[in-house]
């Protein structure tokens, strides 16, 4: 059983949102100069991230994110559960948190701050196979019969937070910003190494050599799907069915080539030329065919 979205300002959202937190967050909730914030669209490589920079604050010790579960170390900042957390982390020097907030409903304090975000983007044919196969089990998305349908829906940006085109040029916007990270899933997947030193130097967090091969080691797809405070096993009935679905699904880069018909491979080549034509190409560094 799946879930309807709801609708806020012409955008849809997930039932973990409500109107109230989501004026809450946009109009209210105040940001801090030294707070940390992971942005993605969903299905993106969130959780990934999200241990990677877990890990690098603990300096790869595994303690914190073996202990924890994965929402309560970064909360989302849309969700009133989310925001009691991040109330009770009020007394931490530099809060760390997360969003899939489409740039438009994002506090509107973060825009006279210094607060650092890192956004994640990642192939989106990739985006719609990885949400076809979660939505089954996540009560809050809402699920299709078939791929096809799901296709559609992500096409037209009837999906939980919007359309992933208006949410890359929206948050694209910030790229020339020394507070932007801008990280791609597909870049993290070839040269993890490489995107670890960004974070950090990113952060301002220097890392021995032994720390940063723990990172990488403790934020490995084998070690999130062996974590129960990471890899979603531990989220309420309620909330997943595990029967029918997992976060760690397969972890790779064109699992979209076995699901796309040539149709729907062309007609999407098509949209993405119309949609991003503004935008710098070699921000996308993944295969398109
Ligand atoms: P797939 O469904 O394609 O396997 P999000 O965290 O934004 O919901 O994104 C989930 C996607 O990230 C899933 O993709 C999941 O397998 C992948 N992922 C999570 N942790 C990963 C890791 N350590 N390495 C590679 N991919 C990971």
């Amino acid at each position: 059983m799946s879930s309807e979205y709801i609708n806020f300002e012409g955008n849809l959202f997930p039932f973990v949102c409500s109107i109230k937190s989501l004026k809450f967050c946009r109009d209210e909730f105040v940001v801090k100069n030294n707070d940390v914030i992971l942005v993605t669209y969903p299905k993106s490589g969130t959780n990934w991230a999200n241990d990677i920079i877990s890990l690098i604050r603990c300096k790869g010790d595994n303690t914190w994110v073996q202990s924890v579960p994965i929402w309560t170390r970064s909360p989302f900042i849309e969700t009133a559960m989310g925001q009691q957390q991040i109330c009770k982390n009020e007394q931490i020097e530099a809060r760390f948190y997360r969003s899939h907030l489409p740039i438009q409903f994002f506090p509107k304090s973060y825009f006279h701050s210094k607060a650092k975000i890192i956004y994640v983007m990642r192939n989106p044919r990739d985006v719609v196979v990885s949400f076809y196969h979660f939505a089954k089990a996540a009560k809050f998305y809402k699920s299709t019969e078939s791929f096809s349908e799901m296709f559609e829906m992500f096409c037209q940006g009837n999906v939980a937070y919007g359309s992933w085109f208006d949410h890359i040029c929206g948050w694209l916007s910030l790229r020339e910003n020394g507070n932007f990270l801008l990280l791609t899933y597909e870049e993290l997947l070839q040269d993890l190494r490489g995107n670890v030193d960004r974070i950090c130097h990113f952060l301002g967090t220097k890392l021995k050599e032994e720390e940063i091969n723990l990172v990488m080691k403790n934020a490995s797809f084998s070690a999130m799907k062996d974590n129960k405070m990471s890899n979603f096993s531990i989220i309420p009935d309620d909330f997943m069915d595990h029967s029918q679905g997992r976060l760690m699904r397969k972890g790779i880069a064109g699992d979209w080539k076995n699901h796309f018909t040539i149709a729907q491979s062309e007609a999407f080549d098509k949209l993405f030329q119309q949609r991003m034509a503004g935008i710098d190409q070699r921000l996308f560094p993944w295969e398109h065919s």
